[in-house]
């Protein structure tokens, strides 16, 4: 039997994102099921009806109204696939919470993902921006995904390498819209090994004594002290991405500020911390209207309470045009406006 499309009018976003802005779209839905995308995309093809798919909610700014169907990714199950000496496959499905997944796999003692703990959004939505933190990113343990390709119309599968992953970057994002993730398989190495290279981490003691878990709480006391959470301080994390320059542009911020974070890329470029350029710029606890920067951390913009999309856009326009005027730095947004 085919799942029922059941399209609820007048969809409320305002509790689905993170930056609690208020939005609504004339239609919307769950998709509980992976059967459901394809359906989903025929009946709103047939209608010429627009479409989009949302995960958690953590990586957008909402225009106020969209005149089209917003589907909420909500697709669950977690598995073990395999389990070898050297390692642990497991599956799970795009519309899982990322962060209940990460304590999944601690509770089972499986390493590998704990360095990702606490960040919202869906599993789904991983891999689309390639989450990253304390020095992992998803595309470090991503074996497989499985994506509805809609200019196709088929289901596909994408080995790691065909995803193009880069800082905060993928295949995904890349051709906005066109893909819907429907699973991931992630590959958890046996040994585990910890990576404590990230500032913050690499006190935690002996690492023969060191767990899954004993890393985990420490990534989570780590974000809890520097980021607003957005359940009290609707956000969307880092609001920013860490400007990659070429070691040409990014000298004028060192010569000025000799211990500037810069971190070399492979590639020789040196990358830049938003949040400490914008910092420097002034702009901690900025306030524009009801959008503001956090006053906990930069690189965060948060909703003090009945800010809209244009709102978001215009603060995020004044802090582009005055860090870009104090370092000539050009910052990019992480979010997408939608
Ligand atoms: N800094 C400041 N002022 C601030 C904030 C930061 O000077 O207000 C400086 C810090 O002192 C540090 C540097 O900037 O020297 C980097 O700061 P932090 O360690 O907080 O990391 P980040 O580069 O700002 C990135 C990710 C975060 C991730 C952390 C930890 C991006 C855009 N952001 O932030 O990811 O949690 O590293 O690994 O890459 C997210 O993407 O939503 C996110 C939260």
């Amino acid at each position: 039997m085919k799942p029922s499309l059941a399209l609820i009018p007048d969809f409320d976003l305002s509790a689905r994102n993170t930056l609690a802005l208020r939005a609504t779209s004339r239609l919307g839905m769950l998709i509980t099921e992976p059967a459901m995308v394809p359906q989903l995309i025929a009946m709103a093809t047939a209608e010429g009806a627009a479409l989009r798919i949302l995960g958690g909610g953590s990586n957008v700014v909402l225009a106020p109204h969209f005149d089209g169907i917003t589907a909420i990714m909500a697709i669950t199950g977690r598995r073990i696939v395999e389990s070898t000496d050297q390692s642990t496959l497991i599956e799970i499905a795009a519309g899982e919470d990322w962060h209940q997944m990460v304590t999944w796999t601690v509770e089972q003692g499986l390493g590998g993902v704990e360095n990702l703990a606490g960040i919202p959004g869906t599993v789904g939505a991983a891999p689309v921006q390639n989450i990253g933190a304390y020095g992992v990113e998803v595309a470090d343990v991503l074996e497989t995904l499985v994506a509805y390709d809609r200019r196709d119309g088929v289901e596909r599968v994408f080995a790691r390498a065909e995803c193009a992953f880069a800082y905060r970057d993928s295949l995904f994002k890349r051709e906005a819209g066109r893909f819907v993730v429907l699973s991931l398989r992630l590959r958890l190495p046996k040994p585990w090994t910890p990576n404590l290279g990230f500032a913050g981490l690499s006190d935690l003691g002996d690492s023969s004594e060191i767990t899954p878990r004993t890393v985990m709480d420490r990534v989570l006391a780590l974000r809890g002290s520097k980021l607003p959470d957005w359940r009290v301080t609707p956000n969307a994390g880092s609001f920013f991405q860490n400007p990659i320059l070429p070691a040409s542009e990014a000298q004028p911020v060192l010569n000025e500020f000799p211990t500037a974070p810069a971190f070399p890329q492979p590639d020789g470029r040196l990358k830049l911390s938003a949040g400490w350029l914008i910092e420097k710029s002034g702009l901690k606890g900025f306030q524009l209207g009801p959008a503001g920067i956090s006053d906990r951390h930069a690189l965060v913009v948060i909703n003090r309470g009945g800010a809209t999309a244009d709102d978001v856009a215009a603060l995020a326009e004044h802090v582009k045009q005055t860090v870009r005027q104090r370092f000539g730095v050009q910052l990019h947004e992480e979010p997408v406006f939608l």
